[in-house]
């Protein structure tokens, strides 16, 4: 049996095995059964920044009712990410809060399954499929925006959200609007929102009740969908994916219907996160939404094509520096398939192992000024960014690499493309959104903004 097979039969197992104690890392668990749990869904950034002061780059700790070692900075980073030995397993760590309801998704699989069905899905987000989304999506954005409420505040999440769910009915699935695009956005809703059930059983009324039912709708949607799909040529997801699995010979189904339900998953909260974000930012930097604003305007286009995007020089320094101060996902796990050597430390079988993108982009040694709003950092002849591969990792890195980040920069775009050339957006002086930082970066208050006509 060839060591990636031993691997991947030994992550299938892991749960069930016992963790051998993390005595000679330095740390503390917190309070009895709770652990760290209250400080960390309070303030991650806080108390990651307290520990690491503390211990050092590598320790011990215990969140969620779990415990675990959190490795931190760029080396961290790439050891676990890159990972050429097979030793961390992304199933293993995301299955249990994951598997009931985005079952199979890339995200949950692992070396040689995983690598093959990444190869295939790959071709959906290839250049010339994403070309074939954006004048759909552009569309659609550029004829929803007039109706948004101007000079009296608004809540940025909730519009965002809305405009992402129905943009992303059409680019997912090729589904115009109306009643089914409806069901297919809440029964989505409904099956994220269970992903944060404390409570896991099927009662009904409850979160998980709901996800699960969710998830049975998506499936039976997607997969009486699955024939026409395949033998159409529309400009989607489904269509793309279902054309590369029939290329390649090797998806069921079944694979094409996890893969489309886990991709909704993965793209959705991130984007919406990312706009949001965004839109703060340029809210109380209102110079920069000048400067884009321009640079727009200097392309002369009512509609960008696909080779505009890279025009977009300074659209694409204030992504990249937004998701630098607040990169969706904080932080994010691996559990090891065998005992690991680390700076010295020996990390046993099955030890959940997280590391953290927010503690990463604060690094003083490879960011100026970490908390200061400077998307010109990214500028060719400041290239801060470049110093180390893993120090920008918004979307991880190494094998499980975001596949959507091409994606999600072009949705962003083109939403930033209409959007400012038409508003102007403002917060109140002084204001500072409270932000959820796990598991992902949300405005709590909605992110209350005002727009104005330009
Ligand atoms: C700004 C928005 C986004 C951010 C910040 C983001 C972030 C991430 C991160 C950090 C991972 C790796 C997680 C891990 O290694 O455990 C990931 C994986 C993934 N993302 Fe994204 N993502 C974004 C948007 C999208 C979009 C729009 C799509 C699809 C259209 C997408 C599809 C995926 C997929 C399929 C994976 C799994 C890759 C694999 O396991 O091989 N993401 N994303």
């Amino acid at each position: 049996m060839s060591r990636m097979e031993t691997a991947q039969q030994e992550a299938a197992l892991l749960p069930r095995m016992p963790q051998r104690k993390l005595r000679d890392i330095p740390g503390n668990y917190g309070w009895p059964l709770l652990g760290d749990t209250v400080p960390f869904l309070k303030d991650y950034h806080s108390l990651v920044t307290t520990q690491a002061r503390q211990y050092g780059l590598v320790f011990k700790g215990s969140v969620l009712f779990q415990r675990g070692v959190t490795l931190l900075g760029p080396e961290a980073n790439e050891f676990v990410l890159k990972d050429p030995e097979h030793a961390f397993s992304s199933r293993a760590a995301w299955n249990p809060i994951l598997e009931k309801l985005f079952t199979d998704g890339l995200m949950l699989r692992d070396f040689a399954d995983h690598k093959f069905h990444r190869r295939i899905m790959q071709q959906a987000f290839k250049k010339p499929a994403l070309a074939s989304y954006l004048g759909r999506m552009s569309h659609h954005i550029d004829s929803q925006l007039p109706s948004w409420n101007t000079g009296e505040p608004l809540h940025f999440l909730d519009h965002i959200k809305a405009l992402l769910l129905d943009v992303g009915a059409q680019i997912f699935f090729g589904l115009e609007m109306g009643p089914e695009a409806d069901k297919v956005n809440q029964s989505f809703i409904d099956t994220t929102e269970a992903s944060l059930a404390v409570v896991r059983l099927p009662i009904p009324g409850l979160l998980w009740h709901r996800g699960m039912k969710g998830r049975r709708y998506l499936e039976d949607f997607v997969t009486g969908l699955i024939p026409e799909k395949r033998n159409s040529d529309t400009p989607d997801f489904f269509s793309e994916l279902c054309k590369a699995a029939d290329e390649e010979g090797g998806l069921t189904d079944r694979d094409v219907m996890n893969h489309m339900i886990f991709l909704l998953f993965a793209a959705h909260d991130t984007t919406t996160s990312t706009l949001c974000s965004i839109i703060y930012m340029l809210a109380k930097h209102p110079e920069w939404q000048d400067m884009l604003a321009e640079e727009m305007q200097g392309l002369g286009k009512a509609t960008l094509d696909y080779d505009d995007l890279g025009k977009l020089e300074k659209t694409g320094w204030v992504f990249r520096e937004t998701l630098r101060m607040r990169p969706p996902l904080t932080t994010f796990p691996r559990r090891t398939v065998r005992d690991v050597e680390y700076q010295g430390y020996t990390l046993p079988k099955n030890t959940l192992v997280n590391i953290s993108p927010l503690f990463t982009h604060y690094m003083e040694d490879y960011w100026s000024h970490p908390h200061t709003f400077d998307p010109a950092r990214f500028s060719d002849d400041r290239a801060e960014h470049k110093q180390h591969f893993y120090q920008w990792l918004p979307f991880g890195g190494g094998h499980h690499k975001c596949l959507g980040l091409n994606f999600a920069e072009l949705q962003s775009k083109i939403f930033l493309f209409h959007f400012l050339q038409r508003y102007r957006v403002s917060v109140k002086p002084g204001y500072e959104v409270p932000t959820q930082q796990v598991p992902l970066i949300m405005p709590k208050d909605g992110l209350p903004v005002t727009i104005e006509k330009r």
